[in-house]
């Protein structure tokens, strides 16, 4: 197997809805969590764990995506002749260490739809999808814990989580069975199961280590849940033809596609940050009483 993650794919398509107002003008990718857009802690994910080149599947109006990953000279040139030479390196740093590359989705066809359209700029190696709305917080990032079991095992990967059982209908549910390394064989994939239908309360959350014959599988797919091509529909094939593990990933996640998960996100990220963690502690204490 090639090094299984040197490409990864972050679909960008999503209309936003659930933040609404603001994402009429600001993808919802671009939301700050303390400083950093979401997609850019996501990229940093990637990054950190070997990946060389991101493809970013964008809808209409996602410019601002492209921008943040470009160069800025206007910006660069104000900071340096204001002096303020460490923000310049933190900026310059962000198009400097990453080749992003932004393909369009023409239509919102569902998220198997947006992998798709990264086919030919994968080719044909193993690659990386992270869903920008699941942020995920670890010493070794979630998507190379993946790598690593897809590069021993040579099987698919996917990451997994126990969500209780009145959550199960908001994700992709997985049942199999339980190997003696702790990872799920997994047999059965079901997007979005209707309340009191799913097969376990094993939640796929986003992350997820794909072998590239995934495209031919996505171009069979019929539309699925919500009328969408899923990803899930795909990643069921595999898994009836026992190429799926379920992997439970170490680290803390983050629904940051969700206003409250957004909220929380904000927060835990900022107690990381030594000069933040202080001064919210006390406006928490205070707001709380
Ligand atoms: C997508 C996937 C779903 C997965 C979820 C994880 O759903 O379709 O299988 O469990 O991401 O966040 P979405 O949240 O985009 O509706």
């Amino acid at each position: 197997m090639n090094h299984p993650l040197r490409k990864v794919v972050i679909p960008a398509a999503g209309l936003g809805t659930r933040f609404l107002p603001a994402t009429k003008s600001v993808p919802k990718e671009m939301l700050p969590i303390v400083d950093q857009p979401t997609i850019g802690l996501i990229v940093d994910e990637a990054l950190r764990a070997g990946a060389t080149e991101v493809i970013v599947i964008n809808g209409r109006g996602k410019t601002a995506i492209e921008d943040y990953f470009d160069r800025s000279y206007e910006l660069e040139d104000t900071l340096l002749r204001k002096g303020k030479q460490e923000l310049f390196e933190q900026v310059r740093k962000i198009s400097d260490s990453v080749s992003v590359t932004s393909l369009r989705q023409k239509e919102p066809m569902g998220l198997g739809h947006a992998v798709l359209a990264a086919r030919n700029a994968i080719g044909d190696q193993w690659f990386g999808v992270l869903l920008g709305d699941d942020l995920f917080d670890s010493e070794e990032p979630g998507i190379a814990q993946l790598a690593r079991v897809a590069a021993k095992t040579g099987k698919a990967a996917v990451a997994l989580m126990a969500v209780p059982d009145d959550q199960t209908h908001m994700y992709g549910v997985a049942a199999g069975v339980r190997l003696p390394d702790g990872n799920l064989a997994i047999a059965k994939l079901i997007e979005k199961p209707k309340q009191g239908t799913a097969p376990s309360n094993l939640a796929v959350i986003g992350r997820y280590l794909l072998p590239p014959d995934i495209f031919d599988i996505l171009e069979q797919v019929k539309p699925g849940a919500g009328g969408e091509i899923q990803l899930t529909d795909a990643l069921a094939v595999l898994a009836q033809q026992g190429r799926l593990l379920g992997v439970t990933l170490q680290g803390e996640r983050h629904d940051a596609g969700d206003r409250l998960g957004y909220l929380q996100a904000n927060i835990a990220y900022a107690l990381k940050r030594p000069s933040l963690r202080e001064g919210l502690l006390a406006f928490m204490r205070k707001v709380s009483q």
